[in-house]
């Protein structure tokens, strides 16, 4: 299959209509988006990325009228989150409607509902007149696309399309916050810290790692965020233990001798640019990726919270 890449949101809109899978930009990271009523072109977003079937899709919405068409219910709670923070980094998972085909959530009587802050985005959302599921573009297990080269890296040939934007500003994924109990209940953190989540809902809290077969979000359960490369804390080991040539990310320059180094200016950037350069290490041949630890609250939260599961491996 030839990858086409547009510019063209309309263009874009065509796949997704004739059934394709269609790669756009988000704030947070690049999605692969399908038509959320369309079974066989969400089993190619599975095929595509290599992804396991038990792993749920987050439905994007353009305007927050297409909610009430795909969940059945929706919180007081998850109604202040909705208000509060669309369009914006933040997945809400609601009870889901029956209209919603069983693959696009992997059986689940849930689904995650989020409206991204893109106008390209919401542009070939709104082209497409229906909602689009849409898991980040990459292979399964690899770092999430913050760029649409990194789109191409992972998955030309294997998808119709690339909407061509930006750099993502985020670069990490959407904080997923599941509504359907009594509170609020962080999944995955992302850039809307749960400081910020509990602003409007004090009750909020982040789920403890999941040490059962059955966690609720079941993407948690998977590999991720990884590069070829080791990835290891900055500050933990001992540099000449560790294979080179080696690579640093961080906020400081740090000691010793390193083949490709990146050192950012705020914790902001840091978590913009943790995917990205992951994939110019392996690019260049890196074997281990120093990261230097940050606070761990707000953005730095996520951001460690990253750079864990990637060197958990
Ligand atoms: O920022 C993002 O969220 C990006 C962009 C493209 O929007 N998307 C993204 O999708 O990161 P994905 O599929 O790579 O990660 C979605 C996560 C997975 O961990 C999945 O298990 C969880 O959200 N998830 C999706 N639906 C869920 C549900 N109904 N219940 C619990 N967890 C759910
Ligand atoms: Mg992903």
């Amino acid at each position: 299959m030839k990858t086409v890449i547009t510019e063209s949101t309309k263009e874009a809109a065509g796949f997704i209509a004739r059934g394709g899978v269609v790669a756009f930009p988000t704030e947070t990271v690049y999605g692969l988006g399908a038509d959320i009523y369309n079974d066989s072109a969400i089993r190619r977003v599975f095929a595509a990325k290599g992804r396991p079937s038990d792993n749920p899709l987050i439905a994007h919405i353009s305007n927050t009228g297409q909610i009430e068409t795909i969940a059945d219910s929706v919180s007081d709670d998850a109604q202040t989150l909705i208000e509060r923070f669309f369009p914006g980094p933040l997945t809400i998972v609601v009870e889901k409607s029956d209209h919603i085909p069983d693959i696009a959530t992997a059986g689940l009587v849930t689904v995650g509902i989020r409206m991204p802050d893109h106008q390209l985005a919401l542009e070939l959302i709104s082209a497409c007149r229906t909602p689009l599921v849409a898991p980040s573009a990459n292979l399964s297990g690899r770092p999430s696309p913050t760029t649409w080269q990194a789109v191409l890296e992972d998955l030309e040939g294997r998808i119709d399309c690339i909407l061509k934007g930006e750099p993502t500003e985020h670069g990490i994924e959407s904080t997923v916050v599941d509504c359907t109990g009594p509170v609020p209940q962080v999944l995955r953190l992302g850039s809307i810290s749960i400081e910020k989540l509990q602003e409007v809902v004090p009750g909020a809290y982040v789920a403890s790692t999941p040490a059962t077969d059955k966690p609720k979000s079941p993407g948690l359960r998977h590999r991720h965020y990884s590069p070829t490369a080791k990835v290891v804390i900055y500050g933990k080991t001992a540099l000449d233990q560790q294979m080179k040539p080696l690579g640093f990310i961080g906020l400081t320059d740090p000691f010793g001798e390193f083949s490709e180094k990146l050192i950012c200016d705020s914790v902001e950037s840091y978590a913009r640019s943790l995917f990205e350069f992951f994939r110019r290490c392996d690019r260049n041949g890196i074997q281990t990726v120093f990261c230097e630890p940050v606070k761990g609250d707000d953005i730095g939260a996520a951001l460690m919270d990253r750079i864990q599961r990637a060197a958990e491996k």
